[in-house]
């Protein structure tokens, strides 16, 4: 904490105007984000770092209730039917046995609302839960035994014997592909075009056209996904591990036919989410069976269990054609490809998504179509759409690039737009040509040989390849924050926001000290309650612009309401807001700073214990005006073996541009996670799917592989700290990005190592093995 001890002292000398009026068109950039030195990008650790360390963070699965029953799951062997019989006697007469639910004495509830057909809706899907003996996917919970231990409800359901009419499904992505239909992503359809870009891919000097396919992937955070709920009399509580408190409430609330002020929900700490923490089976059959048995219930996913109730990234097909000029202009640019979904959700893979802000091509054809199983709903998983489809876009870069003998670094940097090459839009903030450079340097680019296998050390092949990461920015409607200032200094916000392992709390306590001029040791930000202000949902890596949205808002207020207690008799009297700031535990007129008093003691005069104010951010207008994205450029080097085929990264560095970076160490952390998971992406995940009876085949982290610490390099990681003056704090999301580019930056190493382009992932030693002598 040396740092922020002495960073703190060092800002304490002069006042923190407050927020802009809006950092939207017209507006003021905020003023805080240039301030150097100060509590804004320290490396402070973690303000739960102990709780984490020591054990001592609660998750939802550690909450212990009186009378708690431990529930355990049954799934469904089939993709399609319906259950014929389902024999419960000898689990309910098993030794602990409290109750065994299936569709027959299920307590009747609405379908679960999918995931943004409205402001709160919070379900990976829209089926109805254990309603009647109908089967959607293979794996679908058929039953919840409810017992005095795990091991006993465990047991009890290993003892269910289910018969199925099996009926004819759609679980094969060959049969599926020629029912493809156009697809859409909240509202808009996933396809762009713009000139004629099968002509000018056909005359263009130069081209590739090439064929990716990424594969079915599931979420594996480390906490599987846990609730602990009971109900007081028509109220439903929920200790669940979530990335939307407000959403699960008010999404419960829908489900079983209850006000939203019915249900509360708390997730003080939560192990991972990266998409797949929303509204799933197990929340509503938890509740449901909590209901029936009049006990509280905990109800925690085995790792098997997430593979069959939470949905994962969907497979994709992707065809990318690159014309370009002699120069390396590109005259086309082609992405389109097919994505498996279900009828039950709303998530086709949009993997087109970096290639609309990426490059500038004169003619454009991007498009998804979607094909429709019978599995389990895929859902969100850190970066849907750019993950996958800037490997596929990156990777063609990479080709081209190759056959016109131009660096790719370079190759990229012909083509950066002045304007967002879609919607036609200014870049609010937009420095990726700067990222590649710092980064390139920094990596020793410079000393890539571009003959493929041209490096080799015993058995090991070397290579490098680079690829470039985007993300977009995102704000949405419906942060709002309460700030309560004690007499005794203390500051406290409240909103109903999440720590998944980001640091949320730690960087909003940092920017609230900074802007309040307050030592960082005075602030608490309370967070991951359903009774706390607020619609924020941790997702689409907004969630610190938003609730940074809302706290420059509640501190306006705040100012505001301190003003008039202040009074005649203050050295403040008769300002206004625009003329104070935030300084030394008070507020000082901005160009007078010797006019100031402490908080303390406004509050002590006006006879005041506290002081509490709310406000909402204002809605999230600058997305509409500008284009607004997070950018990197990610550098890998690996070795392959010639013997193995096996890979292994030896280096990586991520180049990122996000704005200014509101804690150091936090972003480095977000980062480097993005990119192990890359890592993941590139070389090991994959769900195997058996496409004829649609059942996850290996729902185990022995059988699913996510990179270990032997897998993982020294990974270094830089940023530009340019602020956005149209975002608060001047800060783009960090949580996504990361995992963006990092597989084509694998497999272009791997074919600068090999001379083999691998363009199915992940890329596995079979894939590398006799290609070359
Ligand atoms: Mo993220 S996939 O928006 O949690």
């Amino acid at each position: 904490m040396t740092i922020v001890g002495s960073s703190a002292q060092a800002e304490a000398k002069t006042a923190v105007p407050l927020g802009p009026e809006s950092w939207e068109p017209g507006g003021e950039p905020d003023p805080l984000i240039q301030r150097e030195p100060g509590l804004i990008g320290a490396p402070v650790s973690r303000l739960d770092g102990a709780l984490k360390v020591s054990g001592a963070a609660p998750f939802a699965a550690d909450v212990h209730l009186d009378g708690m029953v431990y529930a355990s799951l049954a799934f469904s062997t089939i993709p399609k039917g319906r259950l014929t019989a389902i024999d419960t006697r000898a689990a309910e007469e098993a030794p602990g046995v409290v109750l065994v639910m299936t569709y027959r004495n299920a307590p009747r509830m609405k379908p679960t609302p999918l995931f943004m057909t409205s402001g709160r809706a919070a379900g990976g899907d829209d089926l109805p839960v254990m309603q009647d003996d109908r089967i959607h996917w293979n794996g679908q919970p058929i039953a919840v035994v409810l017992a005095g231990t795990l091991e006993e409800a465990d047991h009890a359901r290993s003892l269910i014997r289910a018969t199925y009419e099996v009926e004819e499904s759609a679980t094969s992505f060959e049969d599926a592909r020629a029912h493809a239909r156009p697809s859409s992503f909240g509202g808009a359809p996933l396809t762009n075009e713009s000139g004629d870009a099968e002509a000018a891919l056909a005359a263009a000097p130069f081209s590739v056209d090439l064929d990716f396919r990424t594969p079915y992937q599931n979420h594996n955070a480390i906490e599987p996904h846990a609730a602990t709920v009971a109900w007081d009399g028509d109220e439903l509580i929920v200790h669940d591990a979530t990335q939307g408190v407000t959403h699960m409430a008010w999404s419960l609330a829908d489900v079983f036919g209850l006000e939203e002020k019915q249900v509360h929900v708390t997730s003080p700490f939560v192990g991972g989410a990266f998409g797949g923490k929303t509204m799933w089976q197990h929340h509503v059959l938890g509740a449901a069976a909590s209901k029936l048995a009049g006990r509280p219930v905990r109800i925690a996913l085995s790792r098997e269990g997430v593979y069959r109730v939470v949905g994962g990234r969907s497979l994709t097909e992707q065809r990318v054609a690159i014309g370009a000029d002699t120069d390396g202009h590109f005259r086309a640019l082609i992405q389109t490809g097919t994505v498996a979904k279900t009828r039950h959700n709303g998530l086709p893979e949009p993997f087109i998504l970096p290639a609309r802000c990426l490059y500038a091509a004169d003619n454009v054809r991007l498009d998804v179509q979607a094909v429709e199983l019978d599995m389990l709903a895929n859902t969100f998983m850190r970066a849907p759409g750019e993950a996958v489809g800037s490997f596929a876009l990156e990777c063609a870069i990479d080709e081209l690039s190759e056959r016109i003998e131009i660096d790719p670094v370079e190759l990229r940097i012909r083509n950066e737009p002045d304007r967002d090459p879609t919607s036609g839009k200014a870049f609010s903030s937009r420095h990726l040509v700067e990222a590649f450079r710092a980064g390139a340097e920094r990596f020793g680019w410079a000393n890539r040989d571009p003959r493929p296998g041209a490096r080799r050390e015993g058995e090991w092949l070397t290579g490098m390849g680079c690829a470039t990461a985007t993300y977009p920015y995102h704000r949405f409607s419906g942060g709002v924050a309460r700030i309560t200032l004690t007499r005794d200094g203390h500051v406290e916000v409240e909103i109903a926001a999440h720590e998944m392992g980001m640091g949320t709390a730690t960087a909003q306590a940092q920017v609230t000290a900074e802007r309040l001029g307050v030592p960082l040791e005075s602030v608490t930000v309370a967070y991951g309650n359903s009774s706390y202000p607020g619609v924020v949902l941790a997702g689409g890596s907004h969630q610190t612009a938003s609730i940074g949205g809302a706290v420059i808002a509640a501190q306006r207020e705040l100012v505001a309401e301190l003003l008039k207690l202040a009074g005649d008799d203050s050295p403040l009297a008769g300002l206004e807001p625009g003329e104070v700031g935030g300084s030394d535990g008070g507020l000082c007129k901005l160009d007078e700073p010797g006019r100031h008093e402490s908080y303390a003691s406004i509050l002590a005069r006006a006879q005041c214990d506290e002081l509490s104010v709310e406000a909402a951010a204002p809605p999230p207008i600058e997305m509409a005006e500008w284009s607004m994205h997070s950018y990197g450029a990610q550098f890998c080097e690996v070795r392959v073996n010639a013997i193995t085929g096996e890979t292994r990264v030896s280096r990586f560095l991520g180049s990122f541009d996000c704005g200014r970076i509101l804690n150091a160490k936090l972003a480095a952390s977000q980062f480097r996670g993005g990119i192990i998971m890359g890592l993941g992406l590139a070389l090991m995940e994959e769900t195997q799917f058996d496409e004829r009876k649609g059942r996850i085949m290996n729902p185990s982290l022995a059988e699913y592989h996510v990179p270990v610490h032997l897998d993982v390099p020294e990974i270094d990681v830089i940023w530009t700290d340019i602020p956005d003056p149209h975002a608060p704090m001047g800060a783009h999301g960090i949580g996504e990005i990361g995992i963006t580019g990092v597989g084509a930056a694998v497999a272009n190493a791997i074919y600068n190592a090999t001379g083999t382009r691998v363009r199915e992932l992940p890329i596995t030693l079979d894939k590398l093995l006799g290609v070359w002598a």
